[in-house]
């Protein structure tokens, strides 16, 4: 398995353009299913997981052409209703098929994902969606059977709780269901919104995105559309958060400061400075950052997927910090690893206390998930001594070229093929 290596360098300068969202462009490409004509998305970020839902989508029958950072989508063939295990387990968003498959052909099944390192992950939303709209879902041999042979009826849907995937689930199957759908507490994430934005560009009846009142009126049939994926914010954050971390400036190209406004908040309590303009973000940090609270909580709240990142940089931080993860029930598996780096960092229940140092030390650390994955390279570009991240096919799945972004700008990473 390839690791990679990271020697300190000093502070990062320079320019990093972010590409495509990872979150907005899974769902997207899911939408392709609600059209026999062709949805062509721009700015597809190049990624394993965008990878792992091509083939996906490809094993249900779906004709897909990637050019460069575009990506062209058409099922206009027969469509196979099973999304397989070997295919799902690979990917928790592969959950995201079940609403186009349902209101396109009338039925799905769709393999259970299963959990992940970071939690259970259960679907029971998306299966309260897709029963509220009219099907019949049960649950056989660890897959999801559901049916709607007479089509599926919009309903008046209020969320338990916030799912951006069920939200998106709940978007998609309610775009071509016969009358209005209301969704209640949806997700209002800015991938909600480009979701919307591009069932929209296809024909759907959509308004209230973004905010806690969806209404979707039903249509019989959607058509082809172009769309561009918005920026990773979650990339684009990694980023910024680099930059505070080695004292360094850095200018993120294709990068939407207001989908970032809890983080920047939290970084400019750090001692950042931040200037911003519609399309850029320039960040940079002069010193040791002062301790900050956070507590991660859906959009607009500070984002779980950022939530490791930040503590990396305040494992450095002059004073303590409390960091409150409240989205998932095990997402601090980044600790033990930071710890072997030196990090004072106490775990009670959803709560970290991070007791900032004045320096990490390089180490063999192990990528457990995604973004701790990112934790521990942003930990790695200070801590004195070499450091080693193992496992970084967690990485590969969320971060385009990273060491190369990185390096560019001053970073020493390397990856080693074992
Ligand atoms: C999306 O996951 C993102 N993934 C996650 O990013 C992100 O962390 C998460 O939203 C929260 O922002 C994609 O968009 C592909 P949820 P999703 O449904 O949709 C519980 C990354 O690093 N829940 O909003 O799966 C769930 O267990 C990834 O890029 C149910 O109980 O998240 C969690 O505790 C990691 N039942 C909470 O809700 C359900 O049916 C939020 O989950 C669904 C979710």
């Amino acid at each position: 398995m390839d690791y990679l290596e990271i020697e300190p360098n000093g502070a990062l300068n320079g320019t990093i353009t972010v590409s495509g969202a990872k979150n907005a462009a899974l769902p997207l490409m899911c939408a392709g299913l609600l059209t026999d004509d062709t949805l062509t998305l721009e700015g597809w970020p190049n990624l394993a997981d965008t990878h792992s839902m091509n083939a996906l989508l490809q094993s249900l029958n779906m004709s897909t052409a990637i050019d460069g950072d575009t990506l062209t989508l058409r099922a206009n063939g027969a469509i196979n209703p099973i999304a397989a295990y070997d295919l799902v387990r690979k990917m928790r968003a592969s959950i995201l098929v079940l609403g186009p498959l349902l209101a396109r052909l009338g039925t799905a099944k769709v393999s259970l994902p299963g959990g992940c390192a970071i939690g259970s992950r259960p679907v029971d939303l998306h299966i309260m969606v897709m029963e509220k709209l009219g099907a019949h879902v049960r649950l056989e041999d660890g897959y999801v059977l559901a049916d709607a042979k007479k089509g599926l009826s919009g309903n008046r849907i209020t969320f338990p709780s916030i799912s951006v995937g069920a939200t998106e689930n709940a978007l998609m199957a309610a775009s071509m269901a016969k009358g209005e759908t209301t969704l209640l507490n949806p997700a209002r994430e800015p991938e909600i919104i480009d979701l919307a934005e591009c069932l929209i560009a296809m024909g759907a009846k959509i308004e209230g995105h973004g905010s806690g009142c969806i209404s979707i009126q039903g249509v019989d049939t959607l058509h082809g559309a172009r769309h561009k994926v918005i920026p990773d914010r979650i990339e684009a954050g990694s980023f910024a958060i680099a930059a505070a971390i080695t004292q360094g400036a850095l200018t993120l190209k294709n990068a939407h400061a207001d989908h970032l406004d809890a983080l920047l908040k939290a970084l400019t309590q750090a001692g950042a400075k931040i200037k911003t303009d519609t399309t850029s973000i320039n960040i940079s940090m002069q010193n040791r950052p002062k301790a900050v609270n956070i507590t991660t909580e859906p959009y607009p709240g500070f984002p779980t997927d950022l939530q490791a990142q930040f503590m990396t940089l305040m494992c450095i931080a002059t004073g303590t910090s409390q960091i409150s993860e409240t989205i998932f029930e095990n997402r601090f598996m980044h600790v033990p690893e930071l710890m072997r780096m030196g990090a004072d960092i106490r775990v009670s229940g959803g709560v970290a206390e991070v007791q900032g140092v004045e320096a990490l030390t390089g180490a063999p650390v192990m990528a457990t998930d995604l973004r701790a994955s990112i934790s521990l390279v942003l930990a790695g570009l200070v801590a004195a001594g070499r450091t080693t991240v193992g496992r970084v096919y967690h990485l590969d799945r969320g971060y385009d070229r990273l060491e190369e972004k990185l390096n560019a700008c001053g970073a020493r990473i390397s990856r080693i093929k074992e």
